[in-house]
């Protein structure tokens, strides 16, 4: 069981949780994830130490809320509940090395993965600038990241104040591949990183390749147990089939294919739907 020894709500549908979990604040590098099952009945859903204190044995997780889990996650536990099942670290840890001067992207809550990755590159050496681009109220990171690396740049794009939920994706990408356009433009980079939806990385892929600079991109398909038996995160790379979770989630964007990639990440969305949907019904009518 894991505590919870902290939760805010960062920004609109953004939580941070901080959890008591020393096995894997010991041994998390950046670039892997855990497993959480957060709940007796429900989904082991993947997610990202953004930080870790491996002296004092804590990780600090921050969910976007975006379906039923997380969003459960966010309604039902509280400071000092416990967390059911965190398992990890998975994955492999991001390449760390000298590359020169990088870009490295977050789309949405793609920052908060980003972060550790950045923070690491920054200080082994690499000037790293950071850009997130996402809607005016999702902004999470800002100071951590101007402290983290050499420069870190914010682009928003302003929501509809009657909606929680932004609907106008579309915005944000056109946003996203004019910032980077004109960012390769006016400078130099070696490496280009990214986290975020899959049309997102290959909207921004589609720049990045004209240029002909090397980009890296962390990919996250839908994974169950993140150790390589289940194939749910199954992904083309290269001509060859890969598992996200234990031969990534990072990969060489020039061998990614895309089209696969996207089109089975909308498998599950009419059954993920259907949990959420059933989800508020039981909370709005009292029960589970
Ligand atoms: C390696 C990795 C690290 C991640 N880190 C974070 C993080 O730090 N913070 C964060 O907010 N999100 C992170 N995600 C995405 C996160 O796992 C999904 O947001 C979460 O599973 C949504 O669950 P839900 O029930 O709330 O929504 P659902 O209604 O179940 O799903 C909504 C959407 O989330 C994605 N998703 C759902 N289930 C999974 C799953 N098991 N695996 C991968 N994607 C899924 C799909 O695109 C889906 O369409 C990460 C994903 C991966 C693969
Ligand atoms: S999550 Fe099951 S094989 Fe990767």
């Amino acid at each position: 069981m894991y505590k919870i020894l902290e939760k805010k709500e960062i920004a609109m549908r953004n939580v941070w949780y901080k959890i008591q979990a020393p096995h894997v604040a010991g041994k998390v590098k950046p670039g892997q994830f855990v497993i959480v099952r957060a709940f007796s009945n429900g989904e082991r859903i993947p997610l990202t130490p953004v930080m870790w204190d491996a002296e004092e044995g804590w990780i600090v997780l921050i969910t976007f809320i975006r379906g039923k889990t997380t969003m459960k996650m966010a309604a039902e536990l509280k400071e000092g509940d416990y967390i059911l099942n965190v398992a990890g670290p998975l994955g492999n840890p991001a390449e760390m090395k000298k590359f020169g001067k990088i870009l490295a992207i977050g789309a949405y809550t793609g920052i908060v993965e980003t972060f550790p990755i950045a923070k690491a590159w920054h200080e082994i050496g690499n000037y790293v600038t950071t850009l997130h681009v996402t809607f005016e109220p999702m902004v999470v990171l800002k100071e951590e990241l101007e402290r983290a690396v050499d420069s870190h740049i914010v682009e928003t794009v302003p929501i509809d104040p009657n909606l929680d939920f932004p609907t106008n994706m579309k915005n944000v990408t056109k946003r996203l591949t004019e910032t980077v356009r004109e960012m390769l433009e006016k400078e130099d980079y070696d490496l280009v990183f990214m986290v975020g939806p899959a049309g997102d990385q290959r909207a921004v892929f589609n720049v990045v390749k004209e240029f002909g600079i090397p980009m890296k991109a962390d990919l996250h398909p839908i994974m169950v147990d993140g150790t390589g038996m289940c194939g749910s995160c199954r992904v083309t790379v290269g001509g060859e089939v890969k598992f996200a979770c234990i031969d990534g989630p990072e990969f060489d964007a020039y061998q990614v294919d895309w089209d696969v990639l996207i089109a089975r990440s909308g498998y599950y969305t009419d059954m993920e739907q259907r949990a959420m949907q059933e989800y508020m019904k039981a909370i709005q009518g009292g029960g589970e």
